[in-house]
């Protein structure tokens, strides 16, 4: 036996001898049985793991707990649970796994959420309006310039977007060295990390971090190490070009430069919190945005008639003579219900992020282990039939129908697919600007349908699922075009009339 299984054996033997004293308070919620020691480890799969949490939930109920090698996960299946525990309980429910990527609750991240509010709360939004909308036709007309390029352009739109607010750093290019770093910073993380629906082996074996990097099972190790590595030189590089700007004062206002002005704040604890703090924001942006525009592209393919009827409500409402601004919001309820479909349908983060538990809780007479990962599993809410009649379907006509405030809420998307609790997205006032012009404007200018063969014939777009923890549909084939040269032009003058 290897050095890892010994540690295994060990921590399964004490976990379970745990549990033993523990279980009186009640049993474990129900889930598939594990086998001795390695638990459930042959039912987790790397691939889609939402979905087959989902059938768990179909057989077992809404809580479903597994383990593996003692590390118990609870998959919350159902608006009641994630509610109840998530958002009621937050303050026990409220803190992350310990590796790499997050930071603990407790003291530093109360701090660095309060600067996060501070940069996106609400009233603060509309002073990005100007920066939302340049960015905006800049991705425009470089999905017109290159319609192939779509998740590039993405990429560079969304990462863009956060570095002029959070650094005031202007992206030149889509290769642009802040955005190079950032991509092989986030393509460590999501695809040779947090591979399994984000469950990290040091999670569930917590004794693996002491682990000499030569011992067999310590890859992990070596590239968190490296993750690690670059994050550094991420969370410094953009910072230390804020700090020399403002030293030489040619600098654009942002949320670092408001944050240093005030220099009673700037000690080392300030400066460690605020240049971790921007740099999460710039992570959390990227895959997440991506993984929207994707699927609202992907809808628009699949569905003419969907496009069509939002074009003529934004050719009614706006004209074709000027490019939406938010000032129109109100008057396009089609387009409100598109967005929205398109984040239920899409599940941009399926399995949400896990959160762990800090004491030991019981619910509905089940008894949840302190340390347990906890999942909210939006994939299952969302594909809820009796919540959402053909779930599967694209339907935004279902966010028309008037009904009571509270099944609203229960309906509404974003309930779930910006996490729970302490830890919901703290980007989300930024994302409902930023992404509702960036589907408005792509409606007002272009086109969107299959493409074409040789012969003419319409292509279906392969669709694949092959990041872990983000639902990104992987690279399909489809055909964006300008609406009209008339659009073009509307464009131009857009650029050219602004300062
Ligand atoms: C469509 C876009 C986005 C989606 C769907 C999304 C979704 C999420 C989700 C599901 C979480 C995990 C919440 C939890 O643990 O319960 C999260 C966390 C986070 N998001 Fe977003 N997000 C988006 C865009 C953004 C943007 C634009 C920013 C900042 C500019 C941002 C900043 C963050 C941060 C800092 C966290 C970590 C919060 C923490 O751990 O306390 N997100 N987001």
């Amino acid at each position: 036996m290897n050095s890892v299984w010994v540690v295994a054996a060990l921590l399964a033997f004490w976990f379970i001898w745990q549990r033993k004293s523990k279980t009186q308070a009640g049993a474990l919620p129900p889930g598939p049985t594990p086998v001795p020691i390695l638990g459930n480890v042959r039912d987790l799969t790397a691939k889609e793991l939402w979905l087959t949490a989902t059938k768990w939930a179909k057989e077992f109920g809404d809580v479903v707990h597994v383990h593996v090698v003692g590390q118990g996960l609870v998959f919350l299946s159902s608006p009641e649970a994630t509610m109840d525990l998530l958002d009621k309980k937050g303050s026990i429910y409220g803190d992350k796994p310990s590796l790499v990527a997050f930071t603990r609750y407790g003291e530093s991240s109360r701090r660095q959420r309060k600067l996060i509010n501070q940069a996106f709360g609400i009233q603060v939004i509309p002073s990005y309006h100007p920066l939302i909308e340049a960015e905006t036709h800049s991705f425009i007309r470089s999905l017109v310039a290159d319609p192939s390029n779509y998740i590039d352009h993405t990429r560079r739109y969304a990462g863009g977007l956060t570095l002029s607010v959070i650094y005031g750093y202007e992206a030149v290019g889509n290769n642009d060295k802040f955005l190079n770093l950032g991509e092989e910073c986030v393509d460590i993380l999501s695809n040779r990390i947090a591979s399994g629906g984000g469950i990290w082996p040091v999670d569930i074996f917590p004794s693996l971090k002491g682990l000499p990097t030569w011992a067999p099972g310590s890859g992990f190790l070596l590239k968190a190490a490296q993750w690690k590595a670059k994050m550094e030189e991420f969370v410094d590089h953009p910072y230390n070009f804020v700090k020399a700007s403002m030293k030489t004062g040619s600098y654009v206002p942002s949320f670092c430069s408001v944050l240093l002005e005030d220099k009673e704040k700037c000690n080392t604890q300030f400066e460690f919190d605020l240049k971790w703090t921007a740099n999460s924001m710039y992570s959390a942006s990227m895959d997440t945005t991506i993984t929207v525009f994707c699927h609202f592209l992907l809808a628009m393919v699949l569905h003419p008639e969907v496009l069509a009827k939002a074009q003529k409500e934004i050719d009614t409402v706006v004209g074709r003579d000027r490019l939406p601004t938010f000032s129109d919001r109100a008057s396009l309820p089609f387009v409100e219900a598109l967005l929205s479909e398109t984040y239920r349908w899409g599940v941009p983060v399926p399995l949400s992020l896990p959160h762990r538990l800090m004491e030991d809780d019981v619910y509905r007479g089940m008894f949840i282990p302190k340390g347990s990962l906890i999942f909210g599993n939006v994939w299952a809410i969302t594909r809820d039939e009796t919540l959402f009649p053909n779930a599967s379907a694209f339907l935004p006509e279902r966010y028309l129908e008037k009904v009571d405030p509270a099944l609203a809420k229960k309906r509404d998307p974003r309930t779930y697919v910006f996490g729970f609790g302490r830890r919901r997205c703290p980007g989300v006032n930024l994302v409902e600007s930023s992404v509702w012009l960036l589907i408005t404007a792509v409606l007002a200018t272009l086109d969107i349908s299959k493409a074409k063969d040789d012969f003419g014939n319409p292509i279906e777009p392969k669709i694949d699922f092959n990041n872990s923890v983000f639902r990104i549909p992987d690279k399909f084939q489809c055909d964006i075009r300008p609406r009209s040269e008339h659009a073009l032009k509307v464009l131009r003058e857009a650029d050219a009339a602004r300062p």
